[in-house]
């Protein structure tokens, strides 16, 4: 089995950091994020993989490169343009030559390992596992109504939801992916819909099963989830560099990176980017800084790079 890693978003709402470093390669607890997703498919036994880049292409291949150093075998295909999953999707098609895979976001972190899932996919092959969660916002997901372990019927993002078990962004493929692809159409929101593909699997009648997920499950797509899930994966500790130093108090969920520097009254829930230099008189609270940042008075629910030339 192969892998396909979707990490070509534009990463808008971490901007402008994510103009910077890509926010697949942004540091949780001083690791970068996609390490995380390498350690869990390395687990169930996949080391080749595809990740798909776009406008960050140099960016990612720079942080990524071979795969060596995460013990991966990494392929890089462009998307020409942000246009759904499923067009994602299709530019990967050389690469899984037939194989079955695991398509991961590229945002996405689990708690737990998704062995069960591989093997209860690995039966068959064939068809599509899909990893499911309840969630209490159905209306931001793509939602899925499930009888016994089956998926019936996919929804993206409805207005009115059915059900509250949303798509938790791991999936399995057969090769019958490939027949579904070509006969998409975009959906209200001008996307190529992964969920529209495994609804076309369904109404083909193959086999599309449900994978209840029990574990943890974190995006990193805002401040507030990418500080959530820093907190989670540091364990609740503060993650200090050994060659990074900081001057001030130091509160909950402090992560600093390598050879950087922080000057200011205090520091709490904040990820600070390695190599950064970043001074204030004030305190910091809240916030994902890169660069060198250096203002007057208070940085809170921030997200700076201070190099950045716009
Ligand atoms: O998080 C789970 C949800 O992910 C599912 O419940 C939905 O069914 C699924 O459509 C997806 O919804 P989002 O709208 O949250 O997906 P997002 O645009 O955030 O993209 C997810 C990842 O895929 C992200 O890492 C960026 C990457 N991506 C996205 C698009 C639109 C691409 O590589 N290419 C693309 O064209």
């Amino acid at each position: 089995m192969k892998a396909v890693i979707l990490a070509a978003g534009k990463g808008s709402r971490l901007f402008p950091v994510t103009r910077v470093v890509p926010k697949p390669v942004l540091p949780l607890a001083n690791q970068i994020t996609l390490q995380y997703a390498f350690d869990r498919l390395k687990e169930i036994g996949v080391t080749e993989i595809c990740v798909v880049v776009g406008e960050t292409e140099n960016e990612m291949k720079a942080a990524l490169g071979d795969g060596s150093q995460f013990g991966v075998n990494l392929t890089y295909v462009r998307q020409t343009e942000p246009k759904g999953l499923a067009h994602a999707v299709g530019f990967t098609k050389e690469f899984v030559d037939g194989d079955s895979f695991v398509l991961y976001l590229g945002d996405a972190i689990y708690s737990q390992d998704l062995k069960q899932f591989a093997d209860a996919f690995r039966a068959n092959m064939t068809g599509n596992l899909s990893l499911v969660k309840p969630v209490t916002d159905p209306e931001r997901f793509g939602i899925a109504n499930v009888e016994g372990d089956r998926i019936v019927k996919l929804v993206e993002k409805p207005k009115v939801p059915e059900s509250n078990l949303a798509m938790a962004g791991l999936y399995f493929f057969g090769p019958e992916i490939w027949d579904v692809l070509p006969d998409l159409k975009p959906s209200w929101r001008g996307e190529y819909e992964i969920t529209d593909a495994i609804q076309a699997l369904v109404d083909q009648g193959q086999t599309v099963i449900a994978g209840r997920y029990e574990g943890d499950w974190f995006d990193t797509g805002t401040l507030d989830s990418f500080l959530e899930t820093n907190h989670y994966l540091a364990k609740g500790q503060n993650v200090i560099a050994d060659d990074a130093t900081v001057e001030g108090a130091i509160g909950e969920n402090v992560t600093v990176g390598a050879g950087a520097t922080v000057k200011c009254s205090s520091i709490e829930d904040c990820v600070i980017l390695p190599g950064s230099v970043i001074e204030t008189t004030g305190a910091i609270r809240h916030a994902l800084l890169g660069g060198s940042v250096n203002v007057n008075g208070d940085l809170v629910n921030s997200i700076r790079h201070g190099d950045l030339v716009e």
